[in-house]
């Protein structure tokens, strides 16, 4: 019989729920302790999701000698205290993204996690949902042809009052951490890392970004368009064009109900539209089932989101960041 992976959560936040939503879903796995700032918080949290331990600190979270893995779930700019203390109490980490704030702050997690020999993962969830693998199949078997261009928007019209997390430089706001991070996760995955960036920013009166435009240039010419707001709704859709045709995933590129595959002239089947099949939930457990395998393998990293994607996805940020003027108070 297979070994039950027990998981805490740590920050019972918007995300924190979705999460403990699709737990139901991980075979092999059981949500026993939610951790928050505050008892009451817990509290609610364990019973809204039938969770059996409540934790009112981190700190208690940590030292609950049952449970074998944290999920972090607060505001991006807290990932780097949060892992850590998780770490050091030899928890192993599944951390939403983006997994800090700057590539020195990934660099000191990966090496507290190598350290003391405990997994760590950024939630990249998309990356294993079964819509990524279609792309990948895509990409690999051709069907594209060689990629030229690449088109990636994420944007919303952020809800007034914001929600702090959103605008707080403290907290990591900003449209880039938080969804053009998924632009540059997809752009890095199909054309790898760029040559060259160009980027430029509109602040926020708090100073982050209120939207982000860039662009990744290469050296065998091909280039990559990315841009992220908080002020007006976008289609949300990616376009990956080569020479031979191109895919439209979207909208939400990220977690699509279909792609499009547009197939230049010459073709009798030009345009296919193709499914993609999704379980029940929020697509969350398809990253929780993962992290279960690799800890009943003994692994301390992933070999699908490993610790060198989480550092090159930061250090690609790093440079759109210091091309665009977008500073916060840690760098
Ligand atoms: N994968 C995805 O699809 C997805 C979607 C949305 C967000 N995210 C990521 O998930 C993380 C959390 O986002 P969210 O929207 O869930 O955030 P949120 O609801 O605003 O906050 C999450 C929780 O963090 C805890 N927290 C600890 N210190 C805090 C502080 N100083 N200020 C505010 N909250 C604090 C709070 O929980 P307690 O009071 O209970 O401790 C809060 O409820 C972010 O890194 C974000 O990028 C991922």
């Amino acid at each position: 019989m297979q070994k039950k992976i027990r998981w805490g959560i740590l920050g019972c936040g918007h995300i924190a729920k979705k999460f403990a939503a699709d737990m139901k879903y991980v075979e092999g796995a059981e949500l026993i302790a939610a951790g928050a700032r505050s008892r009451a918080s817990a509290d609610a949290f364990a019973k809204e999701f039938g969770i059996p331990h409540s934790h009112g600190s981190y700190d208690a979270l940590v030292n609950d000698p049952e449970v074998d893995v944290i999920y972090v779930a607060t505001p991006h700019g807290l990932h780097h205290e949060h892992v850590l203390l998780c770490l050091q109490h030899h928890k192993a980490v599944l951390c939403e993204k983006a997994l800090a704030i700057n590539s020195k702050q990934v660099e000191e997690m990966v090496a507290m996690a190598r350290q003391e020999k405990v997994f760590l993962m950024e939630a990249f969830w998309s990356k294993f949902t079964p819509q990524y693998h279609i792309m990948q199949q895509m990409l690999v078997d051709g069907s594209l042809g060689k990629i030229q261009s690449m088109l990636v928007d994420f944007g919303f019209a952020a809800e007034q009052p914001y929600p702090d997390r959103l605008y707080d430089v403290d907290l990591g706001g900003g449209t880039l951490l938080d969804i053009g991070i998924y632009n540059v996760f997809y752009v890095l995955s199909v054309m790898g890392r760029p040559d060259r960036i160009e980027a430029h920013m509109t602040p926020a009166n708090t100073g982050v970004d209120k939207q982000c435009a860039a662009t990744f240039i290469y050296n065998n010419d091909s280039f990559a368009q990315l841009f992220s707001t908080f002020s007006s709704n976008l289609a949300t859709e990616a376009d990956i064009c080569g020479d031979k045709g191109r895919l439209r995933l979207g909208p939400r590129f990220y977690n699509p109900t279909t792609a499009v595959i547009e197939y230049y002239p010459g073709r009798v089947d030009s345009k296919q539209i193709i499914p993609c099949h999704q379980e029940r939930g929020f697509g969350y457990q398809y990253e929780a089932r993962h992290v279960c395998d690799c800890l009943r393998k003994g692994l301390i990293e992933s070999p699908i989101m490993s610790h060198a994607d989480s550092l090159l996805l930061m250090e690609t940020l790093d440079r759109i960041r210091k091309e665009a003027g977008i500073r916060y108070p840690v760098d």
